[in-house]
């Protein structure tokens, strides 16, 4: 049955930047609905743990001018200067926003918001560490995921919850209109008419085996987009996060290190004075990453593989741990079998943050970059979304800033663009290329086993697309997602039945996989230089000359274009190129 709902604005994502957005339109009287996967408590936010970056000076000194620098370094000048100016510019109202919300941030003594010290993070550009984010112990986007949901439910935001968007709907001049879900208690699927379409879908780190991501972490905008022909951008940049825990991928916060741990190789070493003599343990996480690699591949890795290395935090103290970091006291405990207090835990750089995404402009809207102009209806905010404000390598606690202040930035654009704007009408055949995508996979019945290709799929990506990359890998990673691509367009499912099929689900999710790991391999082999969290063996250095220019992986012809990054901010001077050392 197909069922039909009509809003001004559908929301594809419950996590922290569909959840603000919500805010931002709901609170203007828009009649609103948030689609999600999972409980939107249960988004990806809710894993967040070290904190969430701003100037406000509660420590020490603090500008935003120095934390749009470290952003642009940060960056490895990739990122947009005009978009880090705004998301740094705006970075102490959004907390103070959601400090108003309700949001139980931990405090110093004189009561003012509590903030660390992490990785890039620095006062008088550049020259010494600064404590600049702001927590909520190491449970920081939990606590900012429920502020806000329960500010939505106050707004009476309508929650459609355990659904899975499948496609755009769009007119003949290409404007959305609205998408096509499935709720998966169910199996029905529905159309969502809305003057406004916002993707809020998150990450896709669910391409590498392994990952710090939630399994929900599948790409669905991604994959949405690309099949719209939508162009995404600087796909080749994934972060590894230094510190997941060893053969398990469960993330230990960089707030570790900000609180004073540090990492430690075999032979008891202190290792990272070598790679950041000044920033050492809290140098940006693609040079931590690399470092821990590098320290791996010359033999001085720990475990059973010798393929991690220590984090300490003992010399930290009870009180301290069990103050600032009780979660991940409980995860190290949990996962890798070691106290904290006593016990260095056993990491190693894991699968963290996707820094490319569907193109957008400040205001959130979804760029047509073949035909630089803008797609009408469609917005993209979040890890989904590439603004872009993390170039080629984000600095931790900028996640959870960029989710509040683009998705605060996208629900005032609606807002001042809605005025007079009506539902186009939908095409009669609105969510026919859905149905005929679902029934190709229903009446399968001699094809792949999605499990099966998901798991080559992410074989694939971890093997020849990691830390770093080599020429032979990548090429070879190329041709093997090409053959993944035709078994994901021959699926079957042997359970064809409606209610709960987690195997639809998951097949489902797999068409969006597919279109992340495609667009990931062809940017990978493109970028022939090392920029950030691209570090490529065959071409060691960074290329300004000739690739000082974002990616954008044309989905339906499969080829590669580019445009310039935007070293112009909004009001104050560029940021010139450097060499970027820590
Ligand atoms: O290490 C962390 O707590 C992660 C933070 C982030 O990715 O921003």
């Amino acid at each position: 049955m197909l069922k039909h709902f009509t809003f001004d604005s559908v929301i594809l994502g419950g996590g922290g930047s569909g959840l603000t957005t919500a805010i931002q339109l709901s609170q203007e009287g828009q009649n609103v609905a948030v689609i999600s996967k999972v409980f939107p408590t249960r988004s990806h936010t809710v894993a967040a743990q070290g904190g969430i970056a701003a100037a406000l000076a509660n420590v020490s000194d603090d500008k935003w001018l120095w934390h749009m620098y470290d952003t642009v370094k940060g960056s490895d000048y990739l990122g947009d200067q005009d978009a880090i100016e705004y998301m740094c510019k705006n970075a102490a109202e959004a907390i103070y926003k959601l400090e108003h919300m309700g949001m139980p941030f931990d405090r110093n003594d004189d009561g003012r918001i509590y903030q660390r010290p992490f990785g890039g993070m620095t006062k008088n550009f550049g020259e010494s560490l600064i404590s600049r984010t702001c927590a909520v112990a190491d449970r920081t986007g939990h606590a900012m995921l429920h502020t806000l949901y329960q500010k939505n439910i106050e707004l009476n935001t309508r929650f459609f919850v355990e659904w899975i968007g499948l496609d755009l709907i769009q007119d003949t001049d290409g404007a959305v209109l609205g998408i096509v879900a499935l709720e998966l208690k169910s199996g029905d699927l529905a159309i969502f008419h809305a003057k406004n379409t916002i993707f809020a879908t998150g990450g896709a780190g669910r391409i590498f085996q392994a990952s710090t991501n939630a399994y929900i972490n599948t790409g669905d905008g991604l994959g949405m987009a690309a099949r719209a022909n939508i162009a995404l951008e600087d796909m080749e940049f994934w972060q590894f996060h230094p510190t997941g825990i060893l053969n398990v991928g469960v993330l230990i916060t960089e707030g570790v290190r900000g609180e004073g741990g540090y990492l430690v190789n075999s032979n008891g070493e202190r290792f990272m004075s070598k790679y950041a003599p000044k920033a050492k343990d809290l140098a940006s996480r693609d040079v931590v990453s690399r470092a821990i690699a590098t320290e791996v591949k010359e033999g001085r890795g720990i475990g059973q593989n010798k393929d991690g290395v220590f984090l300490t935090l003992s010399h930290l103290g009870e009180s301290l741990i069990n103050e600032k970091l009780p979660g991940i006291r409980e995860t190290a405990i949990k996962f890798a079998n070691v106290d904290p207090i006593t016990d260095p835990i056993p990491v190693v750089p894991t699968v963290h943050y996707m820094m490319g995404g569907i193109p957008t402009n400040l205001d959130g809207q979804v760029r047509d970059t073949a035909n630089n102009s803008i797609v009408d209806g469609l917005y993209a905010v979040g890890e989904c979304a590439c603004v872009s404000v993390h170039g080629a390598n984000r600095l931790g606690s900028n996640s959870l800033l960029d989710l509040v202040v683009f998705g605060r930035a996208a629900g005032l654009n609606i807002i001042k663009n809605s005025k007079n704007k009506k539902h186009k009408a939908l095409p009669k055949n609105a969510a026919e290329f859905t149905l005929n995508r679902l029934e190709k996979l229903d009446q399968n019945s001699d094809g792949e086993n999605p499990k099966v290709v998901g798991d080559e799929l992410r074989k694939i990506m971890q093997d020849h697309c990691g830390v770093f990359r080599f020429p032979e890998l990548l090429e070879k990673g190329l041709s093997e997602i090409q053959l993944i691509r035709k078994k994901t367009n021959n699926l079957e499912i042997k359970d064809k039945s409606k209610v709960f099929n987690t195997a639809r689900t998951e097949a489902l999710e797999l068409s969006n996989l597919i279109e992340v790991a495609e667009a990931t391999m062809n940017a990978a082999f493109a970028r022939q230089e090392s920029r950030g969290a691209h570090s490529r063996f065959d071409f060691p250095k960074r290329d300004d000359q000739n690739w000082l220019k974002h990616s954008l992986y044309n989905p339906i012809e499969k080829t590669m274009s580019f445009r310039p990054v935007n070293l112009k901010p909004l009001t104050v001077e560029s940021f010139p190129l450097k060499k970027r050392v820590y």
